[in-house]
């Protein structure tokens, strides 16, 4: 029998210490301003802008509230980067123009979508995970890397021969120059010119190697952005909260896996924060909000990742656990696909129950993530459940 009971606390505190790192590291302000202000639902910093905590006003903000789509700071005046002048990609798109685009991406990436991608990364798991079973270590973050990158290259039918670990490492650059120019407070100088040439680089990468237009090129670049910075941060990071809080006899279960899978996307909410401007004067729990106002979305508390850790077995509500991918008209299209890659994943490593013997942060990516995340078989398949 193997053991899918709730992991003991003591590894659930270790497996959250070292998630915690991923912050520390690389983002130590962010950790204090939210662990400071997690207990209020709303609160307003300084003038113009209000960081929002609580689940309902999350997601009644992200659902009722008319937002500025296009602002800069927010996550469509990023994406606006990727895009030729004057052409819209999704995130910063409102209305009918909105609903049209994303009734095409929404298609790729269904059920059915799910299912033409997947042999792409079973491949690459098996042939990958190799070196685990002949006792060698594995850095599951170049992994990852190429998992999301092949994933992209199979998603816009770029030629054969593409190389996904140079889209994956030019997707990565565009999203981490973009938050930089991005960011709140004072900029370093050509901040902006590193941000738009990385653009053009992942742009090029992508119009030479599917034969697409320069629009087409740049709604390609976008889902690359969006797919792979989260991928990259995601599969990692919950690969590790698995080894630390010894989860994997939970992710080797063909019935707890989907409910785990949720679960540590709920812990790990990849993109943790969400930055919008709100379009119109408005009342959030009691605080006066005016159009302009900068919003800062904390997924991260509305998903309730910093209080309830994972538990497979009584898993949190699924609209909860489902905000760490927004809501609303520009919930995450990619969450079927993104499900698909961890739980698929999960289950080839866990026949090996590996532990993690190194994890390093990486300060430069747009989201918070592992740089490496070396991983040690400490069973191979072959052993008997039993003595797993
Ligand atoms: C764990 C992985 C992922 C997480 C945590 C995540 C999270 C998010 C979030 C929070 C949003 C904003 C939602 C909102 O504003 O309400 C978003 C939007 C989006 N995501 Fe994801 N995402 C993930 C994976 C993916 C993947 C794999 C793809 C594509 C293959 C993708 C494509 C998109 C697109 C195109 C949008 C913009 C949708 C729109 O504005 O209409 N995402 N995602």
């Amino acid at each position: 029998m193997t053991d899918t009971t709730a992991p003991a606390p003591r590894a659930v505190r270790a497996a959250r210490r070292r998630d915690r790192r991923v912050y520390l590291h690389a983002r130590p302000a962010l950790l204090a301003l939210l662990a400071a202000s997690r207990r209020r639902p709303v609160l307003r910093l300084g003038r113009r802008t209000v960081l929002i905590n609580d689940t309902d006003t999350y997601r009644y903000t992200l659902t009722r509230v008319p937002l500025d789509r296009t602002a800069a700071g927010t996550t469509g005046g990023a994406a606006r980067e990727l895009a030729p002048r004057g052409a819209s990609l999704l995130f910063d798109q409102r209305g009918a123009a909105h609903r049209e685009a994303r009734r095409a991406v929404a298609d790729s990436l269904g059920a059915a979508g799910v299912e033409r991608l997947r042999p792409t990364w079973r491949a690459l798991l098996a042939r990958r995970l190799a070196p685990l079973a002949a006792g060698h270590d594995l850095d599951l973050v170049p992994l990852a890397r190429e998992l999301a990158g092949a994933t992209v290259c199979r998603l816009v039918d770029a030629a054969p021969g593409t190389d996904p670990m140079a889209l994956a490492s030019a997707a990565a650059d565009a999203a981490a120059a973009a938050v930089r120019d991005h960011l709140p407070g004072p900029r370093l100088p050509g901040t902006a010119q590193l941000a738009a040439m990385a653009a053009n680089r992942l742009r090029a990468l992508l119009a030479d190697r599917t034969l697409a237009g320069p629009e087409e090129a740049a709604q390609h670049a976008m889902l690359a952005v969006a797919a792979i910075t989260t991928t990259v941060a995601a599969l990692p990071r919950a690969a590790a909260w698995c080894a630390t809080a010894h989860l994997w006899p939970c992710a080797a279960d063909d019935s707890l896996r989907p409910a785990l899978v949720r679960e540590l996307l709920r812990v790990t909410a990849p993109s943790p924060l969400l930055p919008r401007v709100s379009a119109a004067n408005t009342t959030l729990a009691g605080h006066r909000v005016c159009a302009g106002d900068r919003l800062l979305l904390v997924a991260r508390h509305a998903a309730r990742a910093h209080d309830t850790p994972p538990d497979a077995h009584c898993p949190a509500d699924p609209a909860t656990a489902q905000l760490v991918f927004g809501a609303g008209p520009h919930a995450c299209p990619g969450a079927p696909l993104a499900r698909a890659q961890l739980a698929d994943t999960l289950a080839a490593l866990a026949p090996y129950r590996p532990t993690v013997v190194r994890a390093r942060v990486d300060r430069r990516a747009a989201l918070p993530s592992w740089r490496t995340l070396t991983l040690r078989a400490t069973t191979s398949p072959s052993t008997p459940v039993g003595q797993r």
